[in-house]
């Protein structure tokens, strides 16, 4: 049954290479469902790539640090006079967890055994370990791979990805103007969603459903049929949505923006988990990690202009209006999710790239990763 699903993603994935973008279909519902894809998805796309897992704002003074999992390993997040490092939370000593939630700290103690790690994961102190093989100038907390882009704290659990900044440049180039690197943090929260990690990252980043989806919230500022694909990447693809010409401009923007900037948000979809809608006045993230084949663990946030606080009228407006479309999309994605099980289902046409191509964009991602693993082990189908 397991290698049955993988068989069938892989014809699909095949199948559509060297047709032309108006013959892409959707993916079967076994993309979305099949555990084992899920597995293959995990130590290849989630262990190997650059993976968002939140927002540097949230750690603003030294020793602030909040604790995440990433494809079922714990991380310990942590402002150090070195800047943000991440640390496995795992202690050296029989494997409880070192930190718990969030906070500000001067060291890390871990409560099981009173072992203590400095905030740069080196061991500090261990009680009564004397005449044992511990060696306590070595024992330190793993680092994981870390770097940053506009704020955004991505990690690489495999430690050996291609540098990520050099791969967004042709990003940089379209959202220069926004001047979204230098926007303070001014929101977060977590979540999890009972759907697959895809169908949310796919429905952030297609306009098709704006209007009929979000009729009361979004489609008078941004109506479908206004979208346009933004040119995409091996590492990530995007959209531009367009302002209804009836619909006020959204300030406070910066004074860079040209008129057409001042008049759009721009969506971009790092591969794999990584998606963020640009905006005039705000930017809108979601740091996506998958926990099971139905169910997503979501860091999201919102920042602004460096002279807005997060309890400004104009933030809490925005922070609501996310909200308030956001919750349209989770009740969506939940019923899609149910309906991905059907044995009945036929995957349907895309709509034209305008509105659903960085959908074929990630798919064609996709594929490119699985033709790596096979090149790498041929042996490996999952
Ligand atoms: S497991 Fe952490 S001190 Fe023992
Ligand atoms: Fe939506």
């Amino acid at each position: 049954m397991r290698a049955d699903s993988t068989k069938r993603i892989v014809a699909a994935l095949n199948e559509r290479q060297g047709q032309p973008r108006s013959a892409a279909r959707a993916m079967p519902g076994e993309f979305y469902t099949s555990e084992a894809w899920l597995e293959w998805e995990k130590s290849e796309l989630f262990r190997r790539e650059w993976i968002a897992i939140g927002h540097e704002g949230e750690i603003p003074s030294v020793g602030d640090y909040y604790t995440t999992e990433l494809v079922g390993e714990p991380l310990l997040v942590v402002r150090t006079n070195e800047g943000v490092q991440v640390h496995s939370n795992v202690c050296r000593h029989r494997g409880s967890l070192v930190a718990r939630d969030r906070g500000h700290a001067v060291r890390f103690t871990c409560p099981y055994h009173a072992w203590t790690y400095g905030l740069d994961g080196a061991l500090a102190a261990a009680p009564l370990m004397n005449g044992t093989s511990l060696d306590k100038r070595t024992c330190r907390l793993p680092s994981i791979a870390c770097t940053l882009w506009h704020g955004y704290i991505f990690v690489n659990l495999s430690g050996d990805a291609a540098p990520l900044l050099p791969r967004l440049s042709g990003i940089e180039s379209v959202v220069a103007n926004y001047q979204d690197a230098s926007r303070r943090f001014l929101y977060g929260a977590d979540e999890v969603w009972a759907t697959n990690w895809k169908c949310l990252a796919e429905n952030f980043m297609e306009g098709y459903h704006l209007s009929p989806l979000h009729a009361k919230t979004l489609h008078a500022v941004t109506p479908t049929h206004l979208c346009e694909k933004l040119t995409p990447s091996d590492d990530y693809t995007g959209y531009r949505a367009n302002f209804a010409p009836s619909c006020p401009e959204r300030g406070p923007y910066p004074p860079t923006l040209t008129d057409l900037e001042r008049r759009s948000d721009a969506f971009y979809w790092i591969f794999p988990g990584f998606v963020i809608g640009i905006c005039p006045h705000f930017t809108l993230y979601m740091c996506l990690r998958p926990t099971d084949v139905g169910h997503v663990g979501i860091r999201w946030g919102v920042t602004g202009s460096a002279q807005l606080t997060p309890d400004d009228p104009v933030v809490t407006d925005y922070v609501a209006l996310c909200a308030e479309f956001s919750a349209e999309d989770r009740q969506e994605l939940e019923v899609l999710w149910r309906g991905l099980h059907s044995a009945l289902y036929e995957p349907g046409p895309l709509a034209p790239d305008a509105f659903e191509g960085t959908i074929e964009d990630m798919i064609q991602y996709v594929a490119r990763r699985w033709a790596q693993t096979a090149k790498r082990d041929p042996h490996d189908r999952t």
